[in-house]
């Protein structure tokens, strides 16, 4: 019989003060724009797999109160959330006032239900008018960026209290520039690459921007800017095969501490978005069959086959430590129409996080992805993010019990132990006091059949 000395069955508590939110992306969630490149590029048979377009997603445009409550009723005391560009300056050099005072409307709605803002300035998509130029490969496109960046700064600034820069610039990128299946639609190396040392340049650019405008003279008061990078976690499938842990190396410095290696002393926090765990097989040139197929192996995966792997964060954050930054996770979440995944996946995740703080890490907060179903890109509505179904024609919230789940966590700042059952970890039966007047044992080592 094990010690019940040994078996925690408190709430795992993470920091006083830790950030629990949902992150969402304007473009997947507010509807009814036609002004950036994506609503153009979606009108284009074939390129959204289910044949969708945005169109109206789920209206958050007119619904965002509705939205904010649900956060709150969350428990949640953050939110990351993106504007969009082509809405705040539909022409080049024309602002959008209107739109401004909405965002600015939205903030303040954030705030008023104890949601501490992130936002970010740029997640993917760009105004056609800013596509026309060339995108990230116009001349111009740094010095567009920037006055955008500074103007967002002088019109939000004081309902902000993080910054991302951009979104994971190392996905728009690959998905942008390498296999060419979002907007520009490009597939050239090294075209690719200049875009992204161009990208590194922005974020260095905006972060001095935004310091420069918000910041108080006597740096009484300091914005706090970084980015959300998309990270991955990554190893050998053969631990013994030298050439696959060269290719670990190169792959996890590429991915995941190249951009870094730009924007280094340009970061406030690290905001890392952990989706993915790749098992190297067969490092080799062309990259066509790098990675084991895991659901030969039959391991939990996502709808769209990413592997599920709760435990790569803990090895993603113990890495990231040596930036000494405070560390956000900015976003995590999976597509999966079955909400135990979701469950599963957010404990899980989470229990590693814990893990990690205790072991040293900095970690001050957790956004999940995302409130509700949307619209997820190139996969358009087939991939089911949410922890609300939406409810076609009427756009209704339906929580599922992924919505319970983390909403008990993030009301107990911890993984009630209660929780640790979605990952196998057995608990306690209610409490029932047996006919003997006997209380059972609490002993979940060996739970009762
Ligand atoms: C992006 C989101 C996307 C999510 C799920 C992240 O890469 O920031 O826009 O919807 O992952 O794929």
């Amino acid at each position: 019989m094990s010690d019940p000395a040994y078996h925690r069955h408190e709430t795992r508590h993470f920091p006083p003060g830790f950030l629990w939110g949902i992150a969402t992306a304007a473009h997947q969630v507010e509807g009814g724009n036609d002004k950036n490149d994506w609503s153009r590029w979606e009108r284009v048979p074939g390129r959204i797999q289910d044949g969708s377009v945005s169109g109206l997603v789920i209206d958050h445009w007119h619904r965002y109160e509705a939205d904010l409550d649900l956060c709150q009723e969350l428990g949640n005391n953050a939110h990351r959330l993106s504007v969009e560009w082509s809405r705040l300056e539909p022409e080049e050099g024309r602002w959008d006032g209107e739109s401004f005072l909405h965002y600015a409307d939205v903030l303040r709605a954030a705030h008023a239900r104890g949601l501490k803002v992130m936002l970010t300035i740029w997640h993917f998509t760009l105004p056609t008018w800013f596509a026309d130029l060339g995108g990230w490969e116009s001349p111009r496109a740094l010095e567009l960026y920037i006055r955008f960046v500074r103007e967002v700064a002088r019109r939000l600034g004081d309902q902000v209290d993080f910054w991302c820069t951009m979104n994971e610039p190392n996905v728009y990128v690959s998905q942008g520039y390498l296999s060419g299946a979002w907007p520009p639609g490009v597939k050239a190396i090294v075209r690719s690459q200049l875009v992204a040392l161009k990208l590194a340049k922005a974020h260095r650019l905006a972060y001095r921007a935004l310091h420069e405008e918000l910041d108080s003279p006597e740096q009484a008061f300091r914005a706090q800017v970084g980015l959300a990078q998309n990270v991955l976690s990554i190893e050998a499938y053969d631990q013994h095969s030298v050439l696959d842990w060269i290719g670990v190396q190169v792959i996890d410095f590429w991915w995941n501490h190249l951009y870094h290696t730009l924007t280094r002393g340009c970061h406030d926090f690290l905001g890392l978005n952990y989706y993915f765990h790749f098992r190297l097989k067969r490092f080799n040139w062309p990259p066509t069959s790098f990675f084991v197929e895991v659901r030969r192996e039959r391991r939990d995966t996502s709808d769209v086959g990413w592997e599920l792997n709760p435990a790569g964060i803990f090895r993603v954050l113990k890495d990231f430590e040596r930036y000494h930054l405070p560390i956000y996770i900015t976003e995590n979440g999976l597509p999966s129409q079955n909400d135990d995944r979701r469950k599963r996946l957010i404990v899980a995740t989470l229990k590693e996080t814990y893990h990690a703080i205790n072991s040293g890490v900095d970690v001050r907060g957790y956004f999940f992805w995302s409130l509700a179903d949307n619209f997820e890109w190139e996969k358009g509505y087939v991939a089911k993010f949410g922890l609300c179904a939406i409810e076609p024609v009427t756009l209704n919230r339906i929580p599922r019990g992924s919505f319970s789940v983390y909403r008990e966590i993030c009301r107990a700042n911890g993984l009630p132990h209660e929780m640790l059952r979605y990952i196998g970890h057995a608990v306690d039966q209610p409490y029932e006091p047996l006919a003997t007047g006997v209380h059972a044992q609490p002993d979940d080592e060996h739970p009762k059949p």
